[in-house]
């Protein structure tokens, strides 16, 4: 089985990066031969700062590695190092109906927001195609938004071997239900667009009045709270607490006489003590930038052997060789 994954440098990663795209991610490099990359290509998009950019990429590297992927069990790197992607792009994109691409969200939602969109945006899930295809992928795991481009992919590797012959394997996506959508601070979809981020990293005061600041309804501490289940503050409780945790929280809620100040600071303690070892493994990798930038150049070289060879059979198949 091949996995492949990707995420944009597009800032400090969240907890729901963490539970909905990294953590099934990384779970997922024992599995199978397993393919991670940082998607800068990509982050070009949005992000037209060149230092912010560099300085996304450091960081979504060592996010990664301190949570827990492993390059030596799978392949770790950054896309603009395996400039074949582009070429192969190019290659899907002459197959891609455009209606496909003007059904997207991710070009639909921001052009209906009024954010002028550039052709990068609009050819995204081209680009986001060639990345999946030029693996053989057949798993890609992601949060439940992205699943409408690997179903694009799906759509343009058949188009592909209908023109050309059987080239490419058909992936699918790999969704975890219990984590498909991991809620913010306002309760809405976890996400650096709407401002109700909490990040994986970062600091402790900040993050602490981040947790504090998780939007409640205004019933009081006495009140029982018969709904307790679909409190967000209570999902992300089950996300980094053991179930016992999370269930004995629950239950207060919903008896009255426990108040959501006493659950937001028990989110804190939990959420704080799970991510304490990757804590500690950022500030040793934090120290080593040179082994971190050895690793993504290891895994370029790695995965430009397979995407090349991928590449050749396309390039083949449709008369360029
Ligand atoms: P953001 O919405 O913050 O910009 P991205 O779109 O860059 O996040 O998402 C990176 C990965 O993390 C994708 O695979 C996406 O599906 C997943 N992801 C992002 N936010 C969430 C969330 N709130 N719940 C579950 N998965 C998420
Ligand atoms: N589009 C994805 C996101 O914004 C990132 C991504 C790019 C990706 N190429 C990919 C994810 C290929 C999975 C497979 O989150």
């Amino acid at each position: 089985m091949r996995i492949l994954s990707g995420i944009q440098p597009s800032g400090a990663l969240h907890l729901g990066n963490y539970f909905g795209m990294m953590r099934p991610a990384i779970e997922l490099q024992h599995q199978g031969q397993a393919f991670f990359f940082i998607a800068d290509y990509h982050s070009m998009t949005s992000l037209f700062d060149p230092a912010r950019r560099r300085s996304n990429v450091r960081d979504v590297a060592l996010d990664f590695l301190a949570c827990g992927l492993d390059p030596a069990r799978c392949v770790f790197f950054r896309q603009s190092d395996v400039p074949e992607h582009c070429e192969l792009t190019w290659l899907l994109s002459t197959v891609t109906p455009m209606g496909l691409l003007e059904r997207c969200h991710s070009f639909k939602d921001k052009s209906a927001r009024g954010i002028p969109v550039n052709h990068g945006l609009f050819a995204y899930p081209v680009l986001m195609a060639a990345d999946i295809l030029i693996y053989d992928s057949n798993v890609v795991p992601v949060g439940r938004d992205q699943k409408q481009h690997v179903e694009v992919t799906r759509d343009i590797a058949i188009k592909f071997n209908e023109a050309y012959g059987e080239t490419f394997v058909v992936p699918e996506p790999r969704i975890r239900d219990e984590v498909a959508v991991v809620p913010g601070t306002d309760g809405q979809k976890m996400s650096k667009s709407y401002g109700n981020t909490i990040e994986i990293f970062g600091d402790e005061k900040v993050l602490r009045k981040k947790v504090m600041s998780i939007v409640m309804d205004s019933r009081t501490p006495q009140e029982p709270k018969p709904d307790a289940d679909q409190n967000h503050a209570v999902k992300l409780l089950r996300l980094v607490a053991p179930p016992t945790v999370a269930q004995d929280v629950e239950d207060r809620l919903r008896a009255g006489g426990y108040g959501y100040g006493d659950l937001k600071k028990t989110l804190f303690e939990h959420y704080w003590n799970f991510f304490a070892e990757a804590r500690a493994r950022r500030k040793e990798l934090e120290a080593n930038p040179d082994h971190v930038e050895s690793v993504l150049r290891d895994g370029a070289a790695r995965a430009r052997v397979v995407a090349a060879g991928v590449l050749k059979r396309a390039r083949r198949a449709s008369g360029l060789e």
